[in-house]
């Protein structure tokens, strides 16, 4: 441990990607803390949400640490890229919420990695960008299938097959960023969806993110099934009674998480 510097705030934690000297990019060092962090909350109940953010304003992450890269053999590149699918999809199937703080460049592999988390908060300098084909690869840690499906095919082959940059107006206007933060307020911002997030109820939270992202890609009907399951997981929850009662009781409901 020890890439990233993190801060509990209640039930949200900030995790700040912390290698200002490699402009916080993902080498294998950060990868293995980042799949064991993912594991450690996607296992409790305690953190409903993290800020994932990077360390300066320089970039968020700039991708796969390339020095270490140049070191690697085909098999350590192979091994490393299943690292970084299995760590973007367990970000993604955690119940545990994640919110990509883009406070700098996304770029390569720092873009995947703000795409697995479920919203995207930038600061005006924030940049985004799926540049790998300008260094003879593609994007591997799901930027080909997340990308089309967050902006649209057309939108993502733009991106992808140019390798170019796009600032965060432009990534808000097309859908890959949810919301920009003013100048400086950055955290701010993001902790204030967080808390909002964190507010509501822990299993229903959990449901709703699985009923959207299993629905997607899916015909209407069979993501209307899909809906329905997610439904039932809360439908015998003590805390569908709670939100009853706090209702009625013109009260904040007092969640237990079952
Ligand atoms: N891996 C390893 N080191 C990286 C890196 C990466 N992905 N990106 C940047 N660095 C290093 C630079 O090599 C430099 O190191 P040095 O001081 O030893 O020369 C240091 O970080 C600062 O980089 P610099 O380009 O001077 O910083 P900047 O603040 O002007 O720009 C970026 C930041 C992120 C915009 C720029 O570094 C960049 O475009 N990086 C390439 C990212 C990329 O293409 N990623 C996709 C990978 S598929």
């Amino acid at each position: 441990m020890g890439t990233f510097r993190e801060e509990r705030r209640g039930p949200i934690e900030v995790w700040t990607l912390d290698a200002e000297d490699t402009r916080n990019a993902i080498s294998r060092a950060v990868l293995a803390e980042l799949e064991a962090r993912v594991a450690r909350v996607a296992g409790g109940h305690e953190v409903r949400v993290v800020v994932l953010t990077g360390a300066g304003d320089k970039a968020f992450c700039a991708g796969a640490d390339l020095k270490e890269r140049a070191t690697m053999g085909e098999a350590e590149v192979r091994a490393f890229l299943e690292g970084l699918r299995r760590t973007f999809r367990a970000i993604e199937t955690s119940g545990t919420v994640f919110v990509a703080a883009l406070n700098g460049s996304a770029l390569g592999g720092g873009t995947e990695l703000a795409l697995a988390c479920d919203l995207r908060i930038a600061a005006p300098a924030a940049e985004l960008g799926l540049t790998e084909v300008r260094l003879g690869i593609i994007p591997g840690g799901g930027g080909t299938q997340r990308l089309p499906r967050l902006v649209g095919p057309g939108r993502a082959k733009d991106l992808i097959l140019t390798g170019r940059r796009l600032n965060a107006a432009e990534a808000f206007a097309i859908g890959l960023v949810q919301r920009l933060a003013p100048e400086g307020r950055l955290l701010e911002v993001s902790l204030a969806v967080a808390e909002q997030i964190a507010e509501n109820a822990p299993l229903a939270i959990a449901a709703a993110k699985r009923a959207v992202d299993r629905g997607l890609g899916l015909g209407l009907d069979a993501a209307l099934e899909v809906e329905l399951e997610q439904y039932e997981a809360v439908l015998h929850s003590e805390d569908r009674l709670e939100g009853l009662r706090a209702f009625a009781e013109k009260r904040r409901p007092a969640w237990k998480g079952r």
